[in-house]
């Protein structure tokens, strides 16, 4: 099954709230769901050990490079989506090479700052992709995206990532409470009280919407189908123009 990682070289991007809103909405469809956090500060395992049943979702820690060997090992051998979640520093660069993702997820905000960082990030991975000569599919999603946001400041934002080829995933994850409450004590969006998180159900809309996204891309004929050779993709709203040689930035790269 896929592996999924979330990166970014600026911290507070959104990358665990992104990866487990990602795991929960694969989960909520019957899919097994692997997690590896891989963050020191182990959010995602706290989380879990405050979540209630998901049978089919397993957290693994992993707070050395060592450990995270081991789970991407264990997580494997259960045969399940495996999304991780790293802290984005040096360390998660060096762990690429171990996890062989599938897609890489950069979140971004929706400010020029944001999007040049995520541009920064998407250079590595295509510097580590020629390294390591495998291919590195990645893509943004926007995240923390105020629901009033301009949409020509907006507009702004993804032209400076498509100036750089980079794809970006249909769906933004909207500044929502319900968002930061799934950590408050291990809760989901199915879980939370509409009577105490304001917004629930637009939340829970995103999220949904969300995953579909990152579903379709590796459903048969899209872009990270893995059955060879691959697919020649016609570029869906969202994504960046396909036409750019970098091949280990476009999703759809052979
Ligand atoms: N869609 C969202 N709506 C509301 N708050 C959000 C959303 N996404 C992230 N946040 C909040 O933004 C902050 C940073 O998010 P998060 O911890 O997911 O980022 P990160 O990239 O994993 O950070 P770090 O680099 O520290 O690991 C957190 O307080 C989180 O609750
Ligand atoms: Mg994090």
């Amino acid at each position: 099954m896929p592996t999924i990682a979330f990166m970014s070289s600026k911290g507070g991007a959104g990358k665990t709230t992104a990866a487990l809103t990602l795991a929960l909405g694969l989960a909520r469809r019957g899919e097994n769901v692997s997690v590896i956090d891989a963050d020191t500060n182990q959010p995602i395992m706290r989380w879990r050990t405050h979540a209630a049943g998901l049978e089919n979702l397993t957290v693994f820690p992993a707070r050395t490079s060592a450990q995270l060997l081991q789970a991407l090992d264990d997580a494997r051998a259960q045969g399940a989506w495996l999304i991780v979640d790293t802290e984005g520093t040096a360390r998660s660069w060096d762990q690429v090479g171990a996890i062989k993702p599938d897609l890489t997820i950069i979140p971004v905000g929706a400010s020029p700052l944001e999007a040049a960082e995520a541009i920064r990030t998407s250079r590595s991975l295509q510097n580590m992709a020629t390294f390591f000569d495998r291919r590195l599919p990645h893509a943004c999603v926007f995240t923390r995206l105020p629901a009033a946001i301009r949409a020509r400041s907006f507009g702004l934002v993804v032209r400076q990532l498509r100036a750089e080829r980079i794809a970006i995933i249909e769906t933004p994850l909207i500044e929502k409470e319900a968002f930061r409450a799934m950590f408050w004590n291990g809760g989901t969006l199915d879980s939370l009280d509409p009577e105490q998180v304001s917004g629930l159900e637009s939340a829970r809309n995103n999220a949904e919407l969300y995953a579909g996204d990152v579903l379709r891309l590796f459903a048969p004929g899209g872009p990270l189908h893995q059955a060879p050779p691959a697919p020649a993709v016609a570029p869906a709203q969202g994504w960046a123009p396909q036409a750019a040689p970098a091949a280990a930035m476009m999703p759809n790269a052979a």
